[in-house]
Order: C-alpha cells, then sequence, then structure tokens
C-alpha cells in the first residue's frame, strides 16, 4: 500500500510527504534500502550526483517492481559541477538509469573546483543555466529547485529567477527548525523538504529526552515523533535515511502530533542547537559563503 499524503507542487505535481534519503547509502546496501522501500509503500526517493549512488538508486527503483510514474525521485546538481549544468542533469538521467526525474535541486549555492570553493563561478549563473536545461529538456526534467539555501539566498534568487524553484530542501529537526526559511518559501509557494530529520547519522535526537517523552506517550518510536515534527508542518515534506530494513517500516508511521507538543520539542532548539550540513563542512570554508550559516 502507498503512503498517501502528498503536497501539490508549484507545478501542480504531488509530491509525497514521506520520502527516503540515502546519503551516505552505499553501494551494496542503497539498491536493497530502495527497493524494499517502494515494496512497502514509499513512493518518493531522494539521490544526488555527491552521494555516488544514483545507478544504484536506479537498480533499486527497477528491482522493486514499481511503475516509474508512480515514483517522485529527486536528485540534485553537485557542487563542481556549477560549470556543466547541461552534461551533469545527462549524467544523472544516465546513471539514473530513468526517462526522467521529478526534481532537480542544486545541492548546495556553492561552486567547487578541485576541493575547494571556484571563485570564478556565480550560482547565479548555475541558476539561470538549470532553468535553460529544464526548458530544453521538457519531460525530462519534471522540476527544478534549490537546497541549502537561506532565506538571503532565495530573497536573492527571486529578483532574477524566471523559474521560481518548486523546493528548498534545508536541514529541519528540533534542534534546528529553521521556521525563518520555511515561512520565506510558503510565501512564495516552495515546498520545503526538511532534511536529517532524526539528527543525521546515528539518528542522535531520539536521545532527547522530550522526544522519548512524546514517543511513550503517542506510543511509537522516537524517530516516529522526530519525523512527525517536519511531516506536521504544513509545505513540508521529510526524507529520514536508512539502510536497515525494520527502520525503514518503522520511519512509515507519521503521527498528529498537538499544538503543545510541538511547541515543547521546537523549544528543544533553544537549549541544544545542532547543524550537521555547515557550509565548511565539506570542505570548501565558510569565508566566500558566510550567509550560509
Ligand atoms: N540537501 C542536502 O544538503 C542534504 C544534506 C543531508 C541530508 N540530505 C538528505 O536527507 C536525508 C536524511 O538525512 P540524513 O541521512 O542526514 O539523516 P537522518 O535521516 O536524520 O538519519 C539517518 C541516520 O539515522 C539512522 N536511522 C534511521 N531510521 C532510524 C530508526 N528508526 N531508528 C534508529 N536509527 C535510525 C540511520 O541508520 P541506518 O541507515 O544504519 O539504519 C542513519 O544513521 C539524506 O539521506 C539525504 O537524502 C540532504
Amino acid at each position: 500500500m502507498p503512503a498517501s499524503k502528498s503536497v501539490k507542487l508549484s507545478t501542480g505535481a504531488e509530491m509525497p510527504t514521506l520520502g527516503l534519503g540515502t546519503w551516505r547509502s552505499k553501494p551494496g546496501e542503497v539498491e536493497r534500502a530502495v527497493e524494499h522501500a517502494l515494496k512497502r509503500g514509499y513512493r518518493h526517493i531522494d539521490t544526488a550526483t555527491g552521494y555516488a549512488n544514483e545507478k544504484e538508486v536506479g537498480l533499486g527503483i527497477k528491482a522493486s517492481g514499481v511503475p516509474r510514474e508512480e515514483i517522485f525521485l529527486t536528485t540534485k546538481l553537485n557542487n563542481p559541477d556549477h560549470t556543466r549544468v547541461a552534461a551533469a542533469l545527462q549524467y544523472s538521467l544516465a546513471q539514473l538509469d530513468t526517462p526522467y526525474l521529478d526534481l532537480w535541486l542544486m545541492h548546495w549555492p556553492a561552486p567547487m573546483k578541485d576541493g575547494g570553493p571556484d571563485r570564478s563561478r556565480d550560482w547565479r549563473d548555475t541558476w539561470r543555466d538549470m532553468e535553460a536545461a529544464f526548458k530544453a529538456n521538457e519531460g525530462k526534467v519534471k522540476a527544478i529547485g534549490v537546497s541549502n539555501f537561506s532565506v538571503q539566498y532565495l530573497r536573492e534568487l527571486l529578483k532574477f529567477a524566471t523559474v521560481v524553484p518548486a523546493v528548498n530542501q534545508i536541514e529541519a529537526h528540533p534542534s534546528c527548525m529553521q521556521e525563518d526559511i520555511v515561512e520565506e518559501c510558503r510565501k512564495h509557494g516552495i515546498v520545503v523538504t526538511a532534511y536529517s530529520p532524526l539528527g543525521s547519522d546515528g539518528a542522535p535526537l531520539r536521545e532527547d529526552p522530550v522526544v522519548q517523552k512524546l514517543a511513550a506517550q503517542y506510543g511509537v518510536a522516537e524517530s516516529n515523533i522526530l519525523v512527525s515534527l517536519q511531516a506536521n508542518r504544513p509545505g513540508v515534506v521529510v526524507i529520514p535515511k536508512s539502510v536497515t530494513l525494520s527502520r525503514i517500516d518503522e520511519n512509515m508511521k507519521i503521527v498528529d502530533l498537538s499544538e503543545e507538543d510541538v511547541k515543547e520539542l521546537t523549544a528543544i532548539e533553544k537549549e541544544k542547537h545542532l547543524r550537521v550540513c555547515k557550509p565548511y563542512w565539506t570542505g570548501w570554508g565558510n569565508i566566500g559563503f558566510p550567509d550560509l550559516e
């Protein structure tokens, strides 16, 4: 049975509220995870050229037997590919062995070259090239969007964009809710994809006492509280990652949280802020991209 909830993109397409993340899902384990998730009812898979697993994700989709048109597939333009946008699109299509992408995101507004920032390239030109590739490849890319865009970057983008991004994919969990960005996206009809909803590797936010208390109260796992917190936000979809089959199943349960409980969860950040994916984390340094923080 497909998991049923979805949100509507500005293109009119439906994007399932729950998706499977695949960052750090290695070749050898990701194919099985994708196949299993789709067989169990997931209809949304998130990958990226930077995860070096598009080929295996594509194999998992095929192995599931779920028709391609029932699946919402996202991939992302890699930081070193800002200067070869059209070729990067063809590469992703070929790796995934798919006739089309449902969503193609600029992974970071941070062009890179030789492992460091590429200061000769302006991310605005990358968006212009993505728009051109989108228009030139009708049917092969159903929607384009961005990722890791702060309010400031979004506003800058909207000054010149001829295509408003359908989605902004950002980190979002109780220790980093980024409500300002979510609000800004809502104003412009941009859906937000919440990444690292469990706090990323090892799912550390399951240890939080508020999360544990609510898990007991609702009779669900801690991960369900964390995934539900994002899924309960209007205009937000969420992509927990797992390669463990039982956890892929577990993460499907989404509960309606009361307003009071949401307030308690969002207050966690005041005491315990956590930002997993910092710009300098990937090695380009935050010099030159200071407002990404
Ligand atoms: N756009 C971006 O820049 C960006 C950045 C980060 C992430 N993302 C996307 O968002 C996805 C999710 O984020 P994430 O991978 O950083 O972290 P996450 O989904 O918050 O957490 C993944 C970790 O939690 C574990 N886990 C999953 N379900 C669990 C459960 N029910 N109980 C206990 N542990 C559980 C996983 O372990 P096992 O796999 O071993 O089960 C893994 O170690 C990524 O995979 C990627 O697709 C995008």
